[in-house]
């Protein structure tokens, strides 16, 4: 089998680029090693950036988005009982953001992929890359228990924080740059009307939790807990027990809870992988950078850096221009890392640090104070909160 660009893992960065690159006529070929229904299944990212939904536009899969996401012009930070709205419209000069599932952006990507006939094979089991340091790369993979070979030009690793590709890079090549949280999200998604129509991070002497949205019935929570917490050990009374103290009472006693559909832990951390790039083996999303979910930009940076490589396979097929590749990696890690301050930024305002009672408290308390009476202060969050220019 061949294909111009080989591509590991069908998750959003994978899917999105195939998309892109098909359109400008160059083939891919998608390795993902689990199934397309657990794929599907997974409950994610909720924020989409205008950069990311830019994307995909130019991918041509933006109707059901566009016609079903919820344009949001502001967001809120509570501390304790006091609640501040951000008012993103407004302070950067008529940016916004839009709530849109990743869930649902996956199955728009698939469905998209589906009706070009692209290739993306699921359940391929041992994906392994050779020869990135030559010109003519391969991946071996088992499908159906026969062993398999894609021949291509380059290798884009999009197999997330897990996967397979970023190991291929030499130790002496490869710097990790990271910070483990002592704590974790654990998320709930319950068919009930949103407590607000706007999302509310919440920062209250139990810890933080997140008031956000999927659809006018559909509402997603998180809670702040232990890293290694098992979502198993929290029944839903529970569950909803600790949200409704961790956010403002005239908040709390508008809460509508259910049953949950859906209930998982995610554990929070900063990492970067340096360089982006090695051979013909390149790193996109997830594989290349992790950032804790508090300001939404895990799945915007994929973007950014989705849209930064398809631009410059395009040059280099269409126009025999390598400078787009050759400069992929330095112009990534320059958003990625701002995309990371502004992550830790807003994780360590809000959530409750065991270590850092009584100094630490005071001045998450100062930064609020600070912020609810800066303009400027507003704007800095605004400015990063809906996407800084790619
Ligand atoms: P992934 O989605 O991880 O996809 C990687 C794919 O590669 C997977 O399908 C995996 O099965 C496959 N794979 C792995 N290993 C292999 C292998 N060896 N061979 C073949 N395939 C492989 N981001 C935002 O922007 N906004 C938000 O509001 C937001 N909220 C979040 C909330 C939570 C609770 C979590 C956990 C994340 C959130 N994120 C958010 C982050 C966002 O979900 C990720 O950044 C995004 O999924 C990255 O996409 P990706 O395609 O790079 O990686
Ligand atoms: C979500 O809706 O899942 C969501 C929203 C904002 C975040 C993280 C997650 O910062």
């Amino acid at each position: 089998m061949r294909a111009q660009v080989g591509i590991i893992g069908g998750g959003p960065s994978g899917l999105l680029l195939s998309q892109l690159l098909h359109l400008q006529g160059i083939s891919t070929a998608v390795l993902e090693r689990r199934s397309r229904a657990h794929v599907l299944g997974r409950i994610r990212a909720g924020v989409l950036e205008q950069g990311f939904q830019n994307l995909m536009r130019q991918a041509e899969i933006a109707q059901r988005m566009d016609r079903e996401g919820q344009v949001h012009t502001g967001v809120n930070i509570a501390y304790q009982e006091d609640r501040l709205r951000i008012d993103l419209e407004g302070l950067t000069g008529g940016k916004t953001v839009m709530v849109y599932g990743q869930t649902e952006v996956t199955h728009d990507l698939y469905e998209a992929r589906d009706a070009l006939d692209g290739v993306v094979i699921d359940e391929a089991e041992d994906v392994t890359p050779h020869d990135l340091q030559s010109d003519t790369p391969y991946l071996t993979f088992r499908k159906d228990g026969a062993e398999e070979r894609l021949d291509c030009d380059f290798v884009i690793g999009c197999d997330g924080f897990h996967g397979v590709s970023r190991q291929c890079i030499p130790d002496d090549v490869l710097q990790s740059f990271e910070r483990v949280y002592p704590f974790g999200w654990l998320g709930v998604l319950s068919e009930t009307p949103p407590v607000n129509e706007e999302l509310i991070y919440a920062r209250h002497d139990v810890g933080f939790a997140l008031c956000s949205l999927r659809g006018p019935q559909l509402s997603r929570y998180y809670v702040q807990v232990k890293a290694d917490e098992n979502p198993d050990d929290w029944s839903d009374d529970a569950f909803w027990e600790r949200l409704k103290a961790t956010i403002p009472a005239e908040v709390a006693q508008r809460l509508v809870t259910g049953p949950s559909i859906e209930k998982s832990v995610a554990p929070l951390r900063s990492f970067v992988a340096e360089p982006l790039r090695w051979g013909r083996l390149f790193l996109a999303g997830d594989a290349a950078h992790i950032v804790p979910p508090t300001g939404a930009k895990g799945l915007n940076l994929a973007a950014s850096d989705i849209q930064y490589l398809s631009s410059a396979l395009i040059d280099w097929y269409k126009k025999g221009d390598s400078s787009g590749i050759d400069n992929y990696s330095a112009r990534a890690l320059k958003r990625v890392w701002k995309a990371e301050r502004f992550s830790w930024w807003m994780t360590s305002l809000l959530h409750r640090f065991p270590e850092n009672e009584g100094f630490g408290d005071r001045i998450q308390r100062a930064e609020f104070d600070y912020l609810a009476s800066s303009k400027a202060a507003q704007t800095v969050l605004a400015e990063n909160y809906v996407g800084l220019p790619y």
